[in-house]
């Protein structure tokens, strides 16, 4: 008879599976808290008990069919540490003796062949991989457990309430509140290049739209440049329907309107004017002198 599996391992093994079913079945319902979850673990508990007391009846019927000697060597077994014993059956090589024991009677060219027990670290394996598929299947077929398409709604709606939430504290931005920073800038550069650079032109130099870098301005509705781009992004041009209302019509969020303007201001104030000679378009409108 083979050494048995002692009962702290196979109690800590049936707590590790409960778990995982609750895992796979009802994810994050906070089961740790729930009176099903324990009820179920000291039901697998008691029926672990159970099976251990079974066995160690049938382990008494056995042992007092032994030989001496047998019985000696299976109290050494029985002592020996589990994981020792578990290693063992993994690593350890038969004497000469054993294999002749085990030596199936044929053989092909002088080659035989051992009728192996598999080792107990491949059984365990094995049949963790049954009672894993059967769990699996059923909370594939049951629960939301693996499902693509459902884990992903799910985050994706977790998703858009945090940011509906972070909208709900973050503080607005208006033509009032925006303010210019370096740092918008440098991201607003980016965001220029994908909404603005089709009309107004690599680096701001003109195009369709007029050349953003000089300090001629047909449209002048603030007292700063950054505002006055704002201003624009807000309302669109009252001449001009191309130069949309990029805010007003949801194409840009007032977030993004403030890191355009900050890079608009930046090659408008902070860098030399792409003039005609460098490519840039002719200056439009009226020379502005800006407030602030
Ligand atoms: C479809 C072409 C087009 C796109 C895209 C466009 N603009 Fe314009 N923009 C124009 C035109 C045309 C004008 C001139 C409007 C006028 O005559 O009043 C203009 C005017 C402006 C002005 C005022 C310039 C002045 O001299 O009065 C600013 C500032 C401006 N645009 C910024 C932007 C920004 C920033 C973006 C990107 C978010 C952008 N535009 C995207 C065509 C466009």
């Amino acid at each position: 008879m083979k050494a048995r599996t002692p009962l702290y391992i196979q109690i800590l093994l049936t707590f590790g599976l409960v778990w995982f079913a609750f895992e796979m079945f009802a994810p994050d319902s906070g089961y740790f808290s729930n009176i099903l979850f324990w009820l179920s673990q000291i039901i697998g508990l008691l029926v672990t008990l159970i099976v251990k007391s079974v066995g160690d009846l049938t382990e008494i019927k056995y042992f007092k069919s032994l030989s001496e000697e047998d019985k000696k060597a299976y109290v050494a077994l029985q002592k020996m540490p589990f994981f020792k014993r578990l290693w063992d059956s993994a690593v350890k090589k038969q004497s000469v003796k054993e294999e002749n024991a085990i030596i199936i009677d044929h053989g092909f060219d002088g080659i035989t062949e051992l009728d192996n027990s598999l080792p107990k670290w491949w059984l365990g394996l094995f049949y963790f991989g049954c009672i894993y598929c059967v769990i699996y299947m059923f909370a594939y077929a049951f629960s939301d457990f693996a499902h693509q398409e459902k884990e992903y709604t799910k985050e994706y709606t977790s998703q858009l309430a945090s940011i509906e939430e972070y909208e709900k504290t973050a503080p607005k931005i208006t033509l009032e509140t925006a303010k210019y920073s370096a740092e918008d800038a440098k991201e607003g550069e980016e965001l220029f290049k994908s909404n603005c650079v089709s009309c107004h032109g690599d680096g701001g130099k003109g195009g369709i739209g007029p050349n953003l870098t000089d300090q001629n301005w047909i449209n002048h509705e603030e007292k700063s440049v950054f505002k006055n781009v704002y201003w624009m992004l807000e309302n669109g041009s009252p001449n001009n329907p191309a130069m949309r209302a990029f805010i007003k019509d949801g194409t840009i969020s007032p977030r993004d309107a403030e890191k355009i303007s900050s890079y608009v201001y930046h090659i408008n104030q902070e860098v030399a004017p792409i003039t005609v000679k460098e490519g840039g378009a002719a200056p439009q409108g009226d020379p502005v002198k800006w407030e602030e």
